[in-house]
């Protein structure tokens, strides 16, 4: 033993287990016991409007839960990872990780599936924090991390995400006024019951009916300046109109027709130019300072023109997939200006933490990201503290969201040297 190697977090034993997401979808949950008897567990959220350069995601596809069930995953990590992973150390994360791809051996993680290997490796990261005796964000993040992140509030919500009329997936509002990260959310949930009650005025009672990540589901709006209209008019309405930008997840892939070039948007067929139309006008019309998935995921170009046309951060979600070749082509083709980070997207936290290394070193600003299948495990809220982040989006209401929420709010209260990010949301550092 060196003076630096430390056994305090020795792996006894690792094992999954399925459970169930907030849609009542099964998904894998994993404990990583150390020596010393303390157990790291971590679920895995799973997403529905997913790009296609994600990691894959095994599901069994037998009888059971119509085939989404996770048991190949859990037999995975409790058959062939586990008797890998014992004996090690769970601090040493790389060699973890390592050890799960090198065994995995496919281009994407089909072979032990990525929400197999993302359960471990965060589970692998709670029991080493846990064996520090350091909260998960102050060991994933080190001693420097302090930035307490915007929330990026999903209000009013379209696409695959809910029963509505509307194509864009989240119309978000960000308190970017707020002093801290309590006030933010404080502010944020006052304008959202103020927004339901404008909302149940113009479409009815239904309007208050919530889809996947607790925003409204208004029946019969479909414009997404309708959407706008009703978030402004919450705002005002409780004094803020200072403090909140408006912001969207167009996820526009789900809305494009790849044989025939187009998007089908608000019932027509509308080329890329005519979409990046519609953006300019939009960002010359409301307060819209971000825009996630704009365009097609593979329409590098496209992005490129948008981000050089508008003066709006512009995010990659399925642009990017958490994927270090692709947000590299990104920062290379300036197609983008914020990666949108989803550790599932890629598999394991060190490649992960990569890609958000490689961002901030190409100039990219990070939104930390929930999957719409999210879980009420809060690693998502440790992980944009201890990455700096500067942003995250988790939704509205629901537990499953509240829950992250929550987490902040007893990391703000309880250590001093934290800071909200607020109107340094891009860029926390910038003095
Ligand atoms: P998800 O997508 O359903 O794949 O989690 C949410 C998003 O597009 O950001
Ligand atoms: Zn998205």
């Amino acid at each position: 033993m060196n003076e630096y190697e430390w056994d305090g977090a020795c792996i006894r034993d690792v094992c999954a287990r399925e459970v169930l997401d907030c849609r009542g979808e099964p998904t894998v949950e994993v404990d990583v016991i150390t020596e010393a008897g303390i157990i790291g567990r971590a679920d895995v959220p799973c997403g529905r409007s997913r790009g296609k350069h994600e990691a894959v995601e095994l599901r069994d596809g037998d009888d059971r839960y119509h085939g989404r069930g996770v048991m190949r995953a859990v037999r995975n990590v409790n058959t062939t990872i586990a008797p890998l992973l014992k004996g090690k150390n769970a601090s040493d994360q790389r060699t973890v990780d390592t050890l799960m791809r090198d065994l995995d051996d496919s281009p994407d993680k089909s072979s032990l599936g990525a929400n197999a290997m993302l359960g471990v490796s965060l589970a692998a990261a709670r029991a080493a924090a846990e064996s520090h005796g350091l909260p998960l964000y102050r060991y994933l993040g080190g001693a420097t991390a302090h930035i307490m992140p915007v929330p990026v509030l999903d209000m009013i919500e379209g696409g695959l995400l809910a029963s509505t009329d509307l194509d864009f997936q989240e119309h978000q509002v960000m308190p970017v006024g707020a002093p801290t990260f309590s006030e933010a959310i404080r502010m944020g949930m006052e304008v959202y019951h103020e927004l339901g009650t404008i909302l149940e005025r113009t479409y009815g009672n239904q309007a208050r009916n919530v889809g996947d990540e607790g925003g409204y589901t208004p029946p019969g709006m479909n414009d997404p300046r309708d959407a706008f209209d009703a978030e402004l008019a919450a705002i005002e309405e409780c004094g803020y109109e200072k403090e909140f930008v408006l912001s969207l997840d167009c996820a526009a892939s789900h809305f494009y027709d790849v044989d025939m070039g187009t998007y089908t948007f608000m019932g027509k067929a509308t080329t890329r130019e005519g979409m990046i139309e519609f953006y300019e006008d939009l960002a010359s019309t409301y307060p819209l300072a971000s825009m996630e998935d704009p365009l097609y995921e593979d329409d590098f170009e496209g992005y490129t023109m948008l981000t050089e046309a508008l003066d709006v951060q512009i995010v990659g979600d399925d642009l990017f997939a958490t994927n270090p070749r692709r947000v590299q082509e990104g920062i290379d083709r300036h197609a983008a200006t914020a990666l949108l980070f989803k550790a599932n997207q890629i598999g394991t936290v060190s490649e992960a933490f990569d890609v958000a290394s490689c961002a901030y070193r190409g100039g990219l600003a990070i939104q930390v990201s929930e999957r719409s299948g999210q879980t009420e495990d809060t690693w998502l809220a440790d992980i944009a503290v201890a990455l700096d982040a500067g942003q995250i989006k988790t939704g509205v209401t629901r537990s499953e969201r509240t829950a992250q929420y929550n987490r902040l709010l007893r990391i703000e209260e309880g250590d001093p040297l934290v800071r909200y990010a607020g109107r340094g949301y891009r860029n926390p550092f910038r003095f």
